[in-house]
């Protein structure tokens, strides 16, 4: 039997190169397209070495919609993953448009493409920014408020909805997922290199000399820090697979975490812990507008629609940067 082929959006990023890995691992054929906007080649070049195969990888826009619409038909692509978008949320307030554009219209048109040339799968990388600043203490539910503050969010939510339009023709399949704060890795040659995340915004402070900064020591958690669900990247690239491999229908979306929080102060520590520097100053600084106290998954649906929980303790992900 010839493999499932999936085009694999934004392959040559953090967490596409994580799916990458894991599907061909488990026998399907990966194509990867990537601007290489933010991504890295040599991710690429490493997984190629790691499974002594010739990955298909082609440089390429998302919004370059006559070359995404030759490669499904050149490649007769099974299924689409698409995590591709820009994805810094500060960013996104100084430039609505292009994220409007990268993340909900080059969705749009892929989902259109993949309509007309008979794909019937597809697997969005969305995010717990569609919940918001939610005021609760309360793991968030998918059919809960969605109240995104940021154009990225938003960008995100809306594309979300093209999405659950597509899986619900019948024949279709997929969902979108929205992973919560993605730590660890499986490999030194796919470390994260973004600066969004906590783990690498502290690696990077410390890399320099500089003490990590806390954001907020008076909320209303048990040490006073915001708390947060961090899920390690081999998770979040399982739970692509269980998506992909899923034979009943699947929710329109699902929450990808652990439903365990953790505050940014035990964060650093471990990270501290980790880099045999806890003696470092940690500076406390006022709240950052926007921030709520607790963001976790509520994450029963993933376990009860395609049996995935995550794998891999705080720890462990932590550990796996060093
Ligand atoms: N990392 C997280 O904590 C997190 C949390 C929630 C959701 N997400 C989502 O997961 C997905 C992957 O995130 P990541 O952390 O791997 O980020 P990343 O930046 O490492 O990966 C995104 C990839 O998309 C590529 N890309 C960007 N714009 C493109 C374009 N116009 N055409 C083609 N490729 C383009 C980049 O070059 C990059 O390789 C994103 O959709 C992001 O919104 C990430």
């Amino acid at each position: 039997m010839t493999p499932e082929r999936w085009l694999l959006t934004g392959g040559a990023g953090y967490i596409g190169a994580h799916i990458a890995d894991e599907f061909i691992c488990n026998d399907k054929s990966v194509v990867i397209i990537d601007s290489l906007y933010q991504g890295l080649e040599s991710r690429i070049t490493f997984l190629r070495a790691k499974h002594g195969l010739e990955i298909p990888f082609i440089k390429c826009d998302i919004r370059d919609y006559n070359e995404i619409e030759s490669l499904i038909r050149e490649y007769k692509i099974d299924g689409i993953i698409h995590t591709a978008a820009l994805k810094a949320v500060g960013e996104s307030m100084e430039k609505p448009d292009e994220y409007f554009q990268v993340n909900l219209e080059a969705t749009n048109e892929l989902i259109e493409i993949a309509k007309r040339n008979g794909v019937k799968k597809f697997i969005f990388s969305s995010t717990a920014a569609v919940y918001g600043s939610p005021d609760t203490m309360d793991p968030c539910k998918e059919d809960g408020p969605k109240a995104p503050i940021s154009p990225y969010g938003d960008s995100k939510y809306q594309a979300e909805s093209k999405v659950t339009a597509f899986i619900n023709t019948p024949g279709n399949h997929g969902t979108s997922l929205r992973f919560f704060n993605v730590v660890g890795t499986a490999a030194p040659e796919l470390l994260d290199n973004s600066v969004e995340n906590l783990v690498p915004i502290v690696l990077g402070k410390l890399n320099k000399g500089q003490a990590p900064e806390i954001f907020g020591t008076d909320y209303p958690t048990a040490d006073g820090t915001c708390v947060r669900d961090y899920v390690d990247v081999r998770d979040i690239a399982r739970a692509h697979l269980a998506a992909a491999d899923a034979t009943t229908p699947l929710p329109p979306a699902m929450n990808i975490g652990t439903g365990r929080g953790a505050s940014v102060r035990e964060i650093i520590d471990l990270v501290l812990q980790a880099t045999n520097k806890t003696q470092t100053e940690v500076i406390k600084s006022p709240r950052r507008a926007g921030d709520p106290a607790f963001l976790c998954a509520d994450v029963a649906l993933a376990k009860s629609a395609m049996g995935f929980t995550s794998k891999y303790s705080l720890e462990e992900s932590i550990r796996s940067l060093f």
